[in-house]
């Protein structure tokens, strides 16, 4: 199957060294092919938590694109036969933390679409959002880098793929370098992993599944509430091989995919009161689950715990608002449209004083990644 996804790019195309050498160029040096896309972050509703072989999902899972909080990565190619597809440097660092997911993806792209090991690559990447906000960037970091070399893979052997089977491809390929980075690509709701309540689902890519959502559930905002910008204790590749011996994984797996199904209801019917329940349900679930993993972590800090019980308390006395949890301390307070101006008193009275440095991004449901088609020509 995966070699039948991206083999459009395999098939007869001019042969390299592509594009052809500027005339006068040193030896090796070759004309520069740029990419440059800005990608969002996601938040998982159904959460992704471990995984099988081949970065395989070990249960579904739905997110909300945002809009804020995203990514733009800059990819400019070099020729260098020899060099079997490699990065230089990701902002002039060989270093910097984002290396080695980006190799990864990148290795095995380069085993998928061979036309790019005959490169190396320049990376320039900046987030929206301020650096160690504790905020997860993989998401968007890895799904703009897919983006960018697929959009090269798509200049080099000139293939013309239609918008729809492009976004797919890269979230395919996005999913080596992180699993919830595969959700990124569409824009609205998405939905990864094979479920039998969402025909064409799969565990290789994700798929949109806004067409599904009321109206009123696909302007929902979210306030994301930075408890702690301190990195995260417990890097989310370790976190899912938390799941291999887990006692609990058989009883998730059901359960995740009976949330998933009731979750997509509540969206489709517009039920923002279910919607909040199973959001939270899974939230408290996933700490849950970390807790009482071998060697268990309490990834939320008291603030944290302040922030959950205020959100639960103003619901009950009527606010539409509910919380998810990324598996880190911050707190992601989701509410409609309709009571952005409510909300915002709220936060202000009641949320501020409990976020570092009164930190908040305010988000909201996105539209996707966007080329910058500009920076290319
Ligand atoms: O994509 P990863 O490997 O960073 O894992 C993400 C896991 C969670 O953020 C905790 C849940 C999710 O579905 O996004």
């Amino acid at each position: 199957m995966s070699r039948t996804m991206l083999s459009k790019f395999n098939g007869p195309h001019p042969p390299a060294p592509l594009p052809d050498r500027q005339a006068g160029s040193p030896k090796g040096e070759g004309e520069k092919i740029v990419a440059c896309w800005r990608s969002p972050s996601n938040i998982a509703l159904v959460k992704y938590w471990g995984k099988k072989e081949g970065q395989l999902p070990l249960n579904p899972s739905i997110s909300m694109t945002l809009d804020q909080s995203y990514t733009v990565t800059r990819v400019e190619t070099e020729l260098a036969p020899e060099s079997c597809g490699r990065i230089i440097s990701v902002n002039g660092d060989i270093q910097h933390p984002f290396v080695p997911k980006m190799e990864t993806l990148l290795k095995w792209l380069v085993q998928e679409i061979p036309v790019l090991g005959n490169f190396t690559f320049r990376v320039e990447t900046s987030n929206s959002f301020p650096h160690s906000t504790g905020i997860a960037s993989s998401a968007s970091g890895i799904s703009a880098f897919a983006l960018c070399l697929l959009n090269i893979a798509g200049k080099v052997t000139k293939k013309k793929i239609p918008l729809m089977e492009f976004l797919t491809m890269a979230s395919f390929a996005s999913r080596m370098g992180s699993g919830s980075a595969c959700r990124s690509l569409f824009g609205g709701y998405t939905v990864w992993g094979k479920t039998p309540c969402v025909p064409g689902s799969s565990d290789l890519f994700a798929i949109p599944v806004t067409d599904r959502v009321h109206p009123s559930l696909r302007t929902l905002h979210d306030a994301i509430l930075m408890v702690s910008s301190t990195p995260k204790s417990l890097p989310s590749s370790q976190g899912h091989t938390l799941m291999v011996n887990h006692p609990f994984t058989p009883a998730r797996i059901r359960q995740a995919g009976n949330n998933l199904s009731e979750l997509l209801k509540a969206l489709t019917m517009g039920d923002f009161d279910r919607l909040a329940e199973l959001a939270e349900y899974e939230a408290m679930t996933l700490h849950a689950l970390i807790m009482s993993s071998q060697g268990g972590m309490i990834l939320m800090e008291p603030n944290t715990i302040q922030i959950v019980k205020k959100i639960q308390a103003v619901r009950q006395r009527g606010l539409a608002v509910f919380f998810t949890l990324d598996a880190g301390p911050n707190v992601h307070l989701l509410y409609p449209e309709s009571a952005v101006s409510v909300v915002g008193t709220f936060i202000r009275e009641e949320l501020l004083s409990l976020c570092e440095n009164g930190s908040i991004i305010y988000d909201y449901c996105g539209t996707g990644p966007i080329q910058n088609k500009t920076e290319t020509q």
